[in-house]
């Protein structure tokens, strides 16, 4: 019997910002800037979120540390790290207006670490050009939270915590509202809004070893693909090289990249430092290539090359998955990372996180031993399309921002790009959501029959008599995904991914969960299902179609980046016969500014040639 949609609590906002990371609080802060009353939805706590993981900086080209640095080296070293599949808009403004949102972010309180000089600090990470990410010790993204939070509450927000969402309503084509339930009390609620913003992060639950926490399943990109958004380079899965492999139980938890930004070395069982073995040729000339090389740059007398512990993720991530099944792994499966040279004050005053989670979760000493660490889950470079400027998708009144939308990363994202880009795009979408609400100024009216269709969907697992295990699904699919759709794939095992991924969906649609509707994490599980299959089929059909190895996705049976898929994204959407729609799109021609720009040798950009 159909719910009676007047007995659900109905609340209105001009916007609602779904998700309290830093994306979803950036947005919502240039919501209210603009004007408007913007409520925030979270399906955890307010700033409990991945952005927390971004631990060892924000990238932005103040050139306080190097004063070389500039936008068109950030935009450089973006498009290369990317392996130029990244949306060239996208990746000029994140690189031009980085600089400004880190200095705004100063100005609402945030205690970044200073020079000598007084200014803020930057260090070193792989794949940028020169020490580019202004950090609070390895607790940058906290600090990035901590302020926005503070910044969010005093500009008026509405936060509504702990308040799942389940599905998306439309209203002639446009969004009208978001249904969703209170985790605690397990009732409905309607959320009525003249734009909706997603900053819902990304869906690393899919896989077993991740730094994703337990709200990362992916629900932003199949409520936006439910309702006809586009998805695209969901082929693109980043494996942070650096997680802790042991003891067990914390298997995944991140090793932030500053170790390595640091001077951190890794060496396998060996004690070879083998990634001097893994630089490929497009990096070689600006990587230095004996240890002596390495250690004048660590010393600052010789900043032209540098060591490929900072190659970027994808080639650090394949290399240490390549030592471990040669059989040089470290006593638990990955490969030893050293910082300890660098003396334990320093240790613990730039690292000090890094240092407790060692002493606390695995009983090491990181001033005086090493570390074991090995690839994890990180990041989704895919995610939902939009558009370069507004970040609206293809469903108007639908916004996206921060690690659910697609665009800046390309097939590989830099580390601290993250946070800079949930600042710059996060800002983006607010004042596209602003500009849209102006030319649109009604709220939408309440579809009752679309709402419906949610709640029953929502409901079956609580009403049906038996069924499986929603854990037991997870379980299964975090297996499937891990062996078939992992740091390296081929097409065998990409359909074997995909047959495991057909037969769940089958038996998702049976699953049980026991209990009540009140704070049931066995029910949130259930529901968590749809969105982590959605994102996983979506990985893996992508990763098919893409047949060659591009930035983080390696294929065994297509090595090498071929030309011809330079040319492509890969989008996905929801077909007319409601079965998941894939097709190549033509990138068209390089922006001829832009790709100057990118494609210069190192030498023309630093005599000011282009
Ligand atoms: O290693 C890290 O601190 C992670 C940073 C990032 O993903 O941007």
């Amino acid at each position: 019997m159909p719910t009676d949609i007047s007995e659900i609590d109905t609340i209105t906002h001009d916007v609602i910002v779904l998700g309290a990371g830093g994306a979803g609080l950036r947005a919502a802060i240039e919501c209210s800037r603009q004007g408007l009353d913007c409520g925030v939805v979270c399906k955890s706590l307010l700033g409990k979120a991945h952005t927390v993981m971004a631990e060892g900086g924000a990238a932005a080209a103040l050139g306080n540390a190097d004063k070389r640095d500039n936008w068109k080296f950030h935009f450089r070293d973006t498009m290369r790290g990317a392996k130029f599949l990244n949306q060239w808009r996208m990746a000029e403004l994140h690189a031009k207006e980085a600089p400004d949102r880190i200095r705004e972010l100063e100005a609402w309180g945030a205690v970044f670490d200073r020079t000598k000089e007084g200014l803020i600090n930057q260090r070193n990470f792989g794949g940028h050009r020169y020490p580019r990410l202004a950090h609070v010790g390895d607790r940058t993204g906290l600090e990035l939270i901590r302020t926005l939070q503070d910044k969010g509450v005093h500009s008026g927000l509405s936060v509504h915590m702990e308040c799942t969402a389940l599905g998306l309503l439309t209203d002639g084509g446009r969004v009208s509202g978001l249904v969703c339930y209170w985790r605690e009390t397990g009732r409905f609620v309607i959320f009525r809004a003249k734009a909706i913003i997603f900053a819902t992060g990304g869906f690393g639950k899919a896989w077993r070893i991740t730094s994703n926490s337990w709200e990362y399943t992916g629900d932003g990109q199949r409520m936006a693909y439910d309702v006809g958004a586009e998805l695209m380079d969901m082929e693109f899965t980043q494996f942070h090289p650096t997680g802790m492999v042991w003891p067990p139980s914390v298997a995944g938890i991140l090793v932030t990249e500053g170790v390595r930004g640091e001077g951190g070395v890794l060496r396998n069982s060996e004690g070879k430092r083998f990634m001097f073995e893994y630089i490929p040729e497009r990096f070689a000339p600006e990587t230095a290539d004996s240890e002596e090389e390495a250690q004048r740059w660590l010393d600052g007398d010789d900043s032209s090359r540098r060591p490929p512990e900072l190659l970027t993720r994808d080639v650090v991530a394949r290399a240490i998955y390549n030592e471990v099944k040669e059989g040089r792994g470290s006593k638990h499966g990955g490969a030893y990372l050293n910082i300890s040279h660098r003396g334990e004050a320093y240790i613990k005053k730039k690292l000090p996180s890094m240092y407790h989670q060692f002493k606390e979760l695995a009983e090491v000493d990181i001033t005086k031993e090493p570390m074991e660490v090995g690839p994890t889950f990180h990041y989704a470079m895919g995610g939902i399309r939009v558009d370069h400027d507004s970040q609206m998708t293809n469903v108007p009144g639908l916004f996206a921002c921060g690690e659910c939308a697609a665009g800046l990363h390309g097939a590989n994202r830099l580390g601290g790009n993250s946070l800079s880009d949930l600042l710059v795009f996060g800002r983006r979408a607010g004042l596209g959501a602003k500009e849209f609400i102006d030319a649109n100024p009604d709220l939408p009216a309440l579809d009752e029959a679309q709402a419906n269709k949610i709640l029953d969907w929502a409901k079956a697992p609580l009403m049906r008599e038996s069924g499986e295990n929603p854990y037991v699904l997870h379980d299964e699919l975090r297996d499937a995904m891990t062996a078939h759709v992992g740091i390296w794939r081929d097409e065998e095992g990409l359909a074997a991914g995909i047959e495991v991924i057909e037969q769940m969906r089958a038996r998702v649609a049976n699953v049980k969960a026991h209990g009540s509707s009140q704070y049931n994490p066995s029910w949130s599980e259930a529901l968590d299902l749809d969105s982590l299959l959605l994102c996983a089929e979506a990985v893996a059909r992508g990763a098919k179609m893409r047949q060659e190895s591009r930035g983080a996705h390696s294929r065994v049976d297509f090595q090498g980046e071929r030309e011809e898929w330079g040319k492509y994204n890969i989008v996905i959407k929801k077909g007319d016969d409601g079965q998941m729609s894939i097709e190549r799109v033509d990138r068209g021609e390089d922006p001829p500014h832009l790709a100057k720009i990118a494609r210069a040798t190192l030498e023309q950009l630093e005599a000011g040639d282009v």
